[in-house]
């Protein structure tokens, strides 16, 4: 996907279905004209209500936050790409660290759950990012490498242009802590140097790349106007629909 200002939400297991109706509704007669992108995540029973709502308004999306690698079949509990396409969504998170701690999810895994996406020609937006032990130490680039590597750089050059990539340090995701602008723009810049040296420099030019971890309307202008952070994935803060659409006028 060719490089764009991206205001993600991340919903996670919030919102019962009126209340994700209400939220999508309130976002969706907020916004405004613009040629950026806002990208719902949300819970699988919202997918179709949400979509239905987005598409309504230019530039409004809808992402579901997991997916199953395989096309179907006998995974009780689990949804397929297939059934995300089939109710107009065009997104997939994949890999953010909660699937990864909570749920166990491996690179390879991760990789499989890429590959099950971009072959149904959905996008996924692929989480990375360090814990705070590994910050500390000094080896967080490194880190986020190894992430890269194992569950993306597979991909040739076509498919890979497709993915956005969100880097989320666990440190600050859900903790008040935000990632200073600095901080984001260091990371950010050594995820599109490791993205040219993979592809080329073009790709890595073209690449969107999204912040995540505590951006609120307070901080999203600064982190937002960093050269190489296209803009955020937004978890508590895209609970409340003032909230986000302050974040989304942020650009
Ligand atoms: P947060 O979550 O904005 O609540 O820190 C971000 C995320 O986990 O995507």
């Amino acid at each position: 996907m060719k490089r764009r200002k991206i205001a993600a939400g991340n919903w996670k297991m919030n919102k019962t279905f009126s209340e994700g109706r209400a939220l999508a509704s309130a976002i969706a007669e907020g916004m405004e004209p613009s040629e950026n992108l806002v990208i719902l995540g949300v819970p699988a029973i919202h997918l179709k209500a949400v979509a239905n709502t987005a598409k309504k308004v230019k530039g409004l999306e809808v992402a579901a936050q997991n997916c199953h690698q395989a096309e179907s079949g006998a995974y009780t509990g689990e949804i397929s790409v297939d059934m995300i396409k089939s109710v107009g969504a065009k997104y997939v998170i994949i890999g953010h660290s909660e699937r990864r701690e909570y749920f166990n999810e491996s690179h390879e895994l991760l990789a499989q759950k890429v590959d099950a996406t971009l072959s149904k020609r959905l996008i996924p937006i692929f989480c990375c990012g360090e814990p705070l032990s590994i910050r500390e130490e000094g080896t967080h680039v490194a880190h986020v490498k190894k992430q890269l590597e194992e569950s993306l750089f597979h991909l040739k050059t076509k498919p890979f242009e497709k993915i956005v990539i969100a880097y989320e340090p666990i440190w600050a995701i859900g903790t008040g802590v935000t990632a200073s602008p600095a901080q984001a723009q260091d990371m950010h810049k050594a995820i599109r140097q490791l993205i040219a040296d993979r592809y080329s420099e073009r790709v890595a030019d073209e690449t969107s790349i999204l912040y995540g971890g505590s951006v609120k309307p307070a901080n999203a202008k600064e982190l937002f106007s960093q050269p190489d952070v296209d803009g955020g994935l937004v978890g508590g803060a895209s609970l409340k629909a003032d909230d986000f659409l302050k974040i989304i006028g942020s650009f």
